[in-house]
């Protein structure tokens, strides 16, 4: 079996648009894409991808999952073969499943131990006059200031021998914890040191634990930087680089980039509030992380095409965060790192200053796409941005928006709103249609072959739903106490919601819907879809809709059940009050 933190890994790095848009023409629809469904014949499209929740779902023929279960239908695939295919289309190369076990029982405050010392280590080899040399010269050559390596805590990690290894297991740890760690790699040989001839960043969570490290090569040798994968003290989803010193700010706002680097001289020229991802796309759990410590965000990516598509999708993943959203423009260098170097700090604020809003970003960028002086493509253009308003929900700020839209195009502004009205009613036809067959289906129950107990206790089941809905979004709720004790299998009502659940726990904070793939049946993993395309329609608070389903799921199964219990004597029991 493959570990679920394996499977999580590996989704992260085959981004689901561009997996399927390698099958499917899919247009943009809000925050979510559109396209004809690959699994059944249609004329309008009614396959959704969820670029935020990384799941797709048919609301014609009920197809959904996540990149891994599109590709073992669209492949025909099992689940190892497709996981195979996604790990090579990826460029990752899955090792046998026996190294993946992890159960070597290592704990997180061993983790912790090995990175300290490991952090103390690396930066004792950088100042050392011989050893750190090299790795000295890089950070000059760089333009880093004494102060910011003292403040990151850099180091350098030496390029030959097994120093760390060994200087590990002097201090008592044992190669396979050193391994977990990812201070040691396992060959044929034996043990190796994980990181050789690299610059090293420490990562700091906000309590001030070394929890990771990232390496940089001193020349252009790929990989260019080596990361601690996920291990019991770190899960790189979670943690943003610099957030140590970021929430310690006042200046209102974050500046998100994309490396090390950035962030760095950013830190280094006075901008104190910048962070970074960890080699990954944003993901929902750091905009939830960053929404603890801050209203809004200012994202300065790479100006290059791949930074621009992390940075609307960036965008999308703040704002459902609830953050205030800019974004920073910048002409002239590659990102923040090169820009201020070249025309300083004083620049750079102004740049913040002058950071635009997202509407503002969608206008500009649609503008620049087209050949405005041609009519045919003026219209084309104006068209994207009147689905892309008439697809917002408050009326004030489309009013805002279609203005500021007539007098970038010199239209009559009477017109442009007629249009966005236009799209919004048909809009919401095509949707109401699609959900009301939808619901039909779900809740007639009596056709349902997938959850054949649903019908049994319809309003139960419907609870059931929603909850695993938002389940498969945060794993980690799963361990959420809900007046005091967690949900567990014995409140669910039907099979399906048990296995489900079930499957979700033992993920431990790990799932994805791919994973179901491997002992359900594709119509099973299709609901679960649904159940996430359902949750990804709404834009309620998931944790306090997460509660409220709990407790009305309690009452349902009291009310099912014949005991004569009362729903607070239940949870009194399993709280280990009442025997
Ligand atoms: P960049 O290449 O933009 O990083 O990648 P950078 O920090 O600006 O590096 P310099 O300026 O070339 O030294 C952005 C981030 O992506 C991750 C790292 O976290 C990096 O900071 N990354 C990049 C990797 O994890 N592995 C790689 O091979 C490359
Ligand atoms: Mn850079």
């Amino acid at each position: 079996m493959i570990p679920a933190s394996v499977i999580e890994d590996l989704r992260y790095r085959c981004d689901i648009e561009s997996v399927i848009s390698s099958y499917v023409s899919l247009k943009r629809a809000g925050s979510n894409l559109k396209g004809l469904c690959p699994f059944h014949s249609e004329k309008t499209p009614s396959f959704t991808v969820y670029p935020e929740t990384q799941s797709f779902y048919c609301f014609g023929c009920g197809a959904g999952g996540d990149v891994i279960n599109f590709v073992m239908r669209t492949e025909n695939l099992d689940y190892r073969a497709a996981i195979e295919t996604l790990a090579k289309r990826a460029g990752i190369t899955l090792p046998d499943d026996g190294e993946y076990q992890r159960s070597d029982g290592v704990t997180r405050t061993r983790v912790l131990q090995m990175n300290l010392e490991a952090a103390k280590f690396y930066r004792k080899m950088l100042f050392d006059d011989n050893m750190g040399a090299a790795g000295r010269r890089y950070f000059i050559d760089r333009g880093l200031s004494m102060m910011a390596i003292k403040r990151f805590g850099l180091g350098y990690s030496p390029p030959s021998g097994n120093r760390m290894l060994n200087h590990l297991t002097s201090l008592g740890f044992k190669p396979q914890e050193i391994q977990t760690a990812y201070f040691a790699g396992k060959s044929e040989r034996g043990y190796y040191d994980y990181f050789r001839g690299r610059v090293m960043f420490p990562i700091i969570d906000v309590s001030g634990n070394v929890i990771a490290f990232g390496g940089r090569v001193l020349d252009d040798t790929k990989p260019k930087y080596l990361n601690t994968s996920d291990t019991p003290a770190f899960k790189k989803s979670r943690n943003l680089f610099a957030l140590n010193y970021a929430k310690n700010t006042d200046a209102g706002y974050f500046i998100l980039c994309e490396g090390y680097m950035d962030v760095i001289a950013l830190h280094d020229a006075g901008f104190g509030m910048a962070v970074a991802t960890l080699g990954t796309a944003l993901t929902d759990d750091q905009a939830r992380t960053i929404k603890k410590y801050t209203g809004k965000v200012v994202i300065s990516y790479d100006s290059d095409e791949a930074g621009q598509k992390a940075t609307a999708r960036a965008i999308d993943l703040l704002e459902k965060a609830g953050l205030e959203t800019k974004v920073l423009h910048m002409e002239g260098a590659k990102d923040p790192d090169e820009y201020i170097k070249k025309f300083g700090k004083e620049k750079f604020r102004s740049l913040i200053e002058e950071s635009r809003s997202k509407f503002d970003y969608v206008l500009e960028n649609t503008m620049k796409k087209y050949d405005l002086a041609n009519d045919a493509e003026k219209i084309r253009a104006l068209s994207e941005i009147c689905t892309y308003i008439a697809g917002i929900h408050s009326s004030v700020e489309r009013d805002i928006y279609s203005d500021r839209t007539a007098k970038a195009f010199s239209v009559d502004r009477k017109s442009l709103e007629t249009d966005v009205n236009a799209r919004i009613r048909k809009l919401s036809r095509e949707y109401d249609k699609k959900r009301r067959g939808e619901l039909i289906r779900i809740t007639s129950g009596l056709a349902d072959r997938v959850n054949p107990d649903y019908a049994k206790q319809p309003k139960a089941a419907r609870i059931e739903e929603s909850l695993l809905g938002i389940l498969f979004i945060h794993p980690e709720y799963c361990m959420r106490p809900v007046d005091n004790v967690p949900l567990s299998t014995a409140d669910f009502t039907t099979e399906l919601g048990r296995r489900l659940f079930a499957k979700v726990a033992e993920a431990n904070g790990h799932f994805t819907l791919g994973l179901l793939g491997e002992d359900f049946t594709p119509e099973e993993v299709s609901r679960a879809g649904g159940m996430v395309a359902a949750r990804n329609e709404l834009s309620d608070n998931s944790e306090a809709a997460y509660d409220t389903f709990v407790r009305s799921l309690r009452k349902e199964t009291v009310k099912q059940g014949n005991s004569s219990d009362s729903l607070e004597d239940i949870l009194r029991r399993k709280r280990g009050e009442l025997s």
